[in-house]
């Protein structure tokens, strides 16, 4: 799979990403360099350890380590997909084979503790107190997000605030902290630490709507996952949520007999029922306002191409398809 055009004009900075991936992934232990690489080199798209190496350089950051520090970011998010695939039984991802499917849910638990273990010991490196207490919050917001959703599961009065909330956890408090992080190793100012990291935070939460919509519009081989997954595993997403309070009556209780149990052949009507009431433009119109705030974050900073390429992101964002 090649670079998706949002990340175009990017090859270089992906590429001393992965070979950073690969180089700081040493384990005594063959059987977790063999798990590691397979979530690792699987074609993720890597966005968060190039929000990290952005948010860096827009600060002025000169450090020659960026791409070795850019992997916490990197090692979090596999570790975070690991137990994410065994929480949704998920047999595909990036077009291949979960590595629970292949090596079985109690050894990809632990290499994605492994995962965790080593992105805090990178991060130890960079000798900045700062940045462990960043990360040592975020992964217990991330930790809570997901314990979060899955005491939501199947809770047909989820909020649009209570969504919202296991969303900006689970997803985008990481891609906040990587920029974050970034704008505190460039030592930036405390505005523009902040701005960075709210930047951060609203990308995160547009990324998630969007990934929640294309589960149910997308195209299964280009998003290289299985689509209507999320009601299957009980989850309430921003467009269900819409539909259960917006929908005609008969289509409103179809699609809450479809979330308390999703028949395997009922991907199309459940598209048709959240199109007639409107509750994938609504989606998408709250994605956009997230874009927005995301662009609004960085008006303070002066013109570079680390902000054009931000700005960019924020756009195509919404067009992704995988
Ligand atoms: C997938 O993230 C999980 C979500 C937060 C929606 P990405 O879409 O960034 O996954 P890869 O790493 O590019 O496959
Ligand atoms: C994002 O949620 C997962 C994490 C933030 C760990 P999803 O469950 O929607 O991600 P996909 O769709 O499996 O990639
Ligand atoms: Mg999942
Ligand atoms: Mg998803």
């Amino acid at each position: 799979m090649g670079a998706p055009h949002i990340l175009k004009g990017l090859e270089e900075e992906i590429a001393s990403i992965n070979r950073a991936l690969v180089a700081n992934l040493d384990t005594h232990v063959p059987f977790i360099s063999q798990v590691g690489r397979h979530i690792l080199l699987s074609g993720g798209k890597r966005i968060r350890p190039l929000l990290f190496v952005l948010a860096a350089r827009l600060c002025g950051c000169r450090s020659n380590n960026l791409a070795d520090f850019s992997t916490i970011f990197e090692y979090l998010h596999a570790a975070t997909l690991l137990h994410d695939d065994v929480v949704d039984a998920a047999t595909t991802r990036r077009g291949m084979s979960t590595a629970n499917t292949i090596w079985g849910n109690q050894a990809v638990i632990l290499v994605g503790d492994f995962l965790l273990a080593k992105a805090l010991s990178l991060a130890v490196t960079t000798e900045r107190l700062k940045v462990l207490k960043v990360l040592a919050h975020t992964t217990t917001m991330m930790a809570e997000g997901e314990i979060l959703q899955l005491l939501h599961a199947g809770n047909l009065n989820l909020t649009e605030e209570q969504y919202l909330e296991v969303v900006t956890r689970k997803t985008a408090v990481l891609m906040a902290a990587a920029c974050r992080i970034g704008a505190i190793l460039g030592s930036a100012p405390v505005a523009q630490e902040e701005a960075l990291a709210r930047f951060g935070e609203n990308l995160g939460i547009a990324f998630q709507v969007v990934d929640d919509i294309l589960d149910f519009t997308g195209d299964e081989r280009e998003l290289g996952k299985p689509v209507a997954n999320d009601l299957k595993e009980g989850r309430i997403t921003l467009p269900v949520i819409h539909a259960l309070a917006n929908a005609a009556p008969a289509d409103r209780e179809r699609l809450a007999a479809l979330a308390r149990e999703m028949e395997p052949e009922a991907g199309p009507e459940l598209q048709a029922i959240l199109r007639r009431a409107g509750s994938l433009d609504y989606a998408r119109s709250r994605a956009r306002d997230f874009t927005r705030a995301a662009q609004n974050d960085l008006a303070d900073f002066p013109p570079s191409r680390e902000k054009d390429i931000f700005l960019a992101i924020t756009a195509e964002l919404l067009e992704r398809t995988h």
